[in-house]
């Protein structure tokens, strides 16, 4: 995964050089590369938290639940620069944002869609190689596995970001984590990778896993 260090901090190529997307800072070399802030971005937390399973090469496809208005994507877009990003949003107001985006960037395919509702979308979407899921809702495990049995590749890799207080209030972290990873070990899915994500957020656990065809 093209992934860079500058400073003791990561970073993605720009693929539109002198144009940044949430603020973040532009460094000139040789290329442009753009800051990712693990702050604003769970993958980014989960890079920095030693994430060993989940590549994103430069012409894969991907399929990003929870899109909002792009700053994940945006740097997904720069690593997969020859790929495609298929980026499902159900709002509206934040989807208009991502739309820019994608005017900025080719590579960017916004969706206007609900991930509970797979179907709705499936002729704008091709296989994928991998998939990732951060729609922060009590039924998200559940939307990543119907996603994974549509879209994925035999080969595919799936990551999803779990936030404890989107799931259960009440219950210990701990718990729902290994609840959710029980759903989807007896739905025919292998846990490849758990990575938490503190102290960049508080109470998350990333998921890598790979569907058993
Ligand atoms: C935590 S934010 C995502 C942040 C984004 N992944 C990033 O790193 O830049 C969760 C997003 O998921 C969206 N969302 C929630 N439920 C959804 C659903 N069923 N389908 C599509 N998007 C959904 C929300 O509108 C929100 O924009």
């Amino acid at each position: 995964m093209d992934v860079f260090l500058k400073g003791g901090e990561i970073a993605t190529r720009n693929l539109t050089p002198g144009i940044n997307v949430y603020g973040e800072e532009l460094i000139s070399e040789d290329v442009e590369y753009r800051l990712w802030n693990p702050r604003r971005s769970k993958l980014a937390a989960a890079i920095l938290n030693g994430l060993e399973n989940l590549d994103i090469k430069n012409n894969d496809k991907v399929l990003y639940l929870g899109a909002s208005t792009g700053t994940t994507v945006s740097h997904i877009s720069d690593i997969a620069y020859d790929g495609k990003i298929y980026a499902v949003e159900f709002s509206p107001v934040t989807a208009k944002k991502l739309t820019r985006l994608s005017r900025q960037r080719p590579n960017i395919y916004p969706i206007l869609g609900d991930a509970t509702k797979p179907k709705e979308y499936m002729n704008l979407v091709e296989k994928v190689d991998v998939l990732y899921c951060d729609v922060a809702q009590p039924t998200q495990s559940e939307l990543f596995m119907k996603n994974m049995d549509i879209f994925a590749k035999e080969d595919a890799l799936g990551m999803i970001t779990l936030k404890a207080r989107s799931i259960d209030v009440i219950q210990k972290p701990k718990k729902i984590f290994k609840q959710e990873e029980k759903k989807m070990i007896e739905k025919g899915f292998k846990i490849i990778e758990k990575i938490k994500l503190e102290p960049y957020e508080k109470d998350h656990m990333a998921f890598v896993v790979e569907k058993n065809f």
